[in-house]
């Protein structure tokens, strides 16, 4: 990869994109058959550096980064020197002096680890800033796509929820729109910021318009502690009036798959018998997540170096 850093997908090229892909494919292959997977990060040490909960994000780069043979150390904004008063760049320059090569971090303001990455000499990896982006997440949304249909140009893929809190739903447009796939959008409106059509997305009037012909449905969270009270009435009336339920799903394609980031709100964004369902791909996401971040550690780090 060209630059130091991952911030996001708007500005990473197709050509990058492809790679991290191709090279993620490789690493699932790995993780399933339980092979042995490269020293590439031998001798690296990496900081997963978390201002806001993870589950997924952080135990996955925390597995990807130790599968690849590097030191791997966690530091929670609840636990650190963040509750002293430490600014960001701070206690960036401090982990740089420890000669850290890579960190990993997930910060509530949008553009924090674009500051962070301007300041230190390590690779920084946005694993999600603010409403901002969250370019790991959609990549491997995009290795999930690629390994079930082969492809990603052409695809249809349909995204329901709350859209206008998502870093999740900003960088999977960046991304599949790059590969040549199409996205259709729908939300209630005052969860729907203004500008997404120019950026490429198809906003719908409908659930069934969304859906229709799609090839992926993926549902978002609503995200209730980035909102104020109002955007809509309650979570009941959301899941019957917004949410994907089977009777929505007839509208896609037959051999269509439902995905989702997680946390997932059982009954909310979709039903529980979509989550799981046979056509639910949220368990292989998770896979998906280690292997697509044991190949951005990788490329960024230069290449693969074998044991
Ligand atoms: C997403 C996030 O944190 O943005 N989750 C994740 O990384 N798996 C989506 C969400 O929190 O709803």
């Amino acid at each position: 990869m060209k630059e130091k850093d991952l911030l996001g997908l708007l500005y990473l090229p197709a050509e990058e994109i492809e790679e991290l892909l191709n090279l993620g494919l490789k690493m699932k292959s790995i993780l399933k058959n339980g092979e042995e997977a490269p020293c590439s990060l031998k001798d690296r040490r990496v900081i997963t550096l978390f201002y806001e909960n993870s589950t997924r994000t952080r135990c996955s780069f925390e597995f990807a980064a130790g599968r690849l043979g590097a030191q791997v150390v966690n530091i929670s904004a609840a636990t650190s020197s963040v509750q002293k008063g430490e600014t960001l760049v701070d206690t960036g320059k401090t982990l740089d002096a420890m000669k850290t090569d890579f960190i990993v971090i997930r910060h509530p303001m949008g553009g924090a680890p674009a500051l962070l990455a301007k300041t230190v000499k390590a690779h920084v990896v946005n694993a999600g800033d603010g409403m901002n982006e969250h370019p790991s997440q959609a990549l491997l949304d995009m290795l999930t796509m690629k390994e079930h249909f082969g492809k990603i140009e052409g695809l249809k893929i349909a995204i329901l929820g709350d859209i206008r809190h998502s870093r999740v739903a900003k960088s999977n447009l960046f991304g599949l729109k790059k590969l040549g796939a199409e996205v259709t959008m729908y939300a209630p409106k005052t969860l729907l910021p203004d500008g997404l059509d120019k950026m490429g997305a198809k906003i719908c009037s409908s659930r069934e318009e969304a859906v229709e012909g799609a090839d992926v449905v993926m549902g978002l969270r609503i995200q209730l502690e980035r909102q104020k009270s109002g955007n809509f009435p309650s979570l009941k009336e959301y899941a019957k009036f917004y949410g994907v339920n089977e009777e929505i799903m007839r509208h896609a394609k037959p051999h269509a798959i439902v995905m989702h980031p997680g946390p997932v709100n059982r009954g909310v964004e979709l039903t529980c018998g979509l989550i799981d369902g046979k056509q639910s791909y949220i368990e292989d996401q998770v896979l998906s997540g280690v292997a697509v971040r044991m190949a951005i550690l990788t490329l960024l780090n230069g290449e693969e170096r074998s044991c």
